[in-house]
């Protein structure tokens, strides 16, 4: 009788300890989730007051520039001194538009994910020396933002990593719009993730890198999910957004995923 109460007393501590693992891991979830929107609206904030605020005064310099090189047109000595400042200025203007444009691309609340993401592929092949092929389903129709913002995220991120990590010289990209899910997916041709790491990686430790740990979350938010498959030949990530929340919500039983394999 003594033994049943205590086993009682110990599956009952039990359940209520796995109700408090499930609770807190809930409200990590929402942390981060909130970290991740708070990030977004920063970017957004500091983009547009680098546009704004200092890229309006770096092109008030440049007028004044051009203004002092009329003056000093028969000093060829200043004359060459104030091309230096001309030249630096575009320099310092083109940084911050690059700067501005890459935290946040007026073209993703203007236009949407499709011509964002074929700008900031075209920029990335230039920045990198990596050969980019993409395929981006040209559909003009705008996504819900947060999707489209999660998009270009995970779009960033992967790659990113690509050129951190793969060693590559050519990725691919494919964008699906469907209509029930949108489907893109980073693949490139490089060294690959050990199937070691790839464990690692699908678990929530310390060697969970903040990038992948960070699209999870995003996509998740969205009941959507990341696959990663890597093999010696190359990596690639398939990030999938369900268009109709409801349907996928029961299709998949509520909850998003990650799925991550290994292909010897
Ligand atoms: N395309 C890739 N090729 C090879 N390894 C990759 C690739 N993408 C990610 N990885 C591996 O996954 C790890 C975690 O990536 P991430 O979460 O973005 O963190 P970080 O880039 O800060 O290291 C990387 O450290 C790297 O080992
Ligand atoms: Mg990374």
């Amino acid at each position: 009788m003594w033994i049943l109460s205590k086993h009682l007393k110990l599956s009952h501590t039990h359940s209520e300890l796995e109700t408090l693992i499930l609770e807190r891991t809930a409200e990590l979830q929402k942390l981060s989730q909130r970290l991740l929107k708070v990030q977004d609206e920063e970017r957004r904030k500091i983009a547009r007051d680098l546009h704004d605020s200092t890229g309006q005064t770096l092109t008030a310099l440049k007028i004044s520039v051009s203004l002092l090189q009329e003056d000093c047109k028969a000093e060829p000595a200043r004359l060459a001194l104030l091309s230096d400042v001309a030249h630096l200025t575009d320099q310092a203007l083109e940084e911050i538009r690059t700067m501005s444009y890459l935290l946040h691309p007026p073209l993703l609340d203007e236009v949407g994910f499709a011509c964002a993401a074929e700008w900031f592929i075209e920029g990335f092949a230039k920045r990198s020396g990596i050969n980019v092929k993409a395929e981006i389903a040209n559909s003009r129709a705008r996504l819900p933002k947060r999707v489209e913002i999660a998009l270009f995220r995970v779009l960033q991120e992967s790659l990113t990593n690509v050129l951190r990590h793969s060693g590559a010289s050519e990725a691919s990209i494919r964008f699906q719009h469907e209509a029930e899910a949108v489907v893109l997916e980073v693949r490139d041709f490089g060294k690959g993730i050990t199937e070691e790491r790839l464990q690692l990686l699908s678990g929530v430790s310390a060697e969970t890198g903040v990038g992948l740990a960070g699209m999870r979350e995003r996509l998740h938010e969205l009941d959507g999910s990341l696959e990663i498959e890597s093999d010696g030949s190359g990596t690639s990530m398939r990030a999938t957004v369900p268009l109709c929340q409801t349907s996928l919500a029961v299709q998949m039983g509520g909850r998003g995923g990650v799925g991550i394999s290994a292909q010897a």
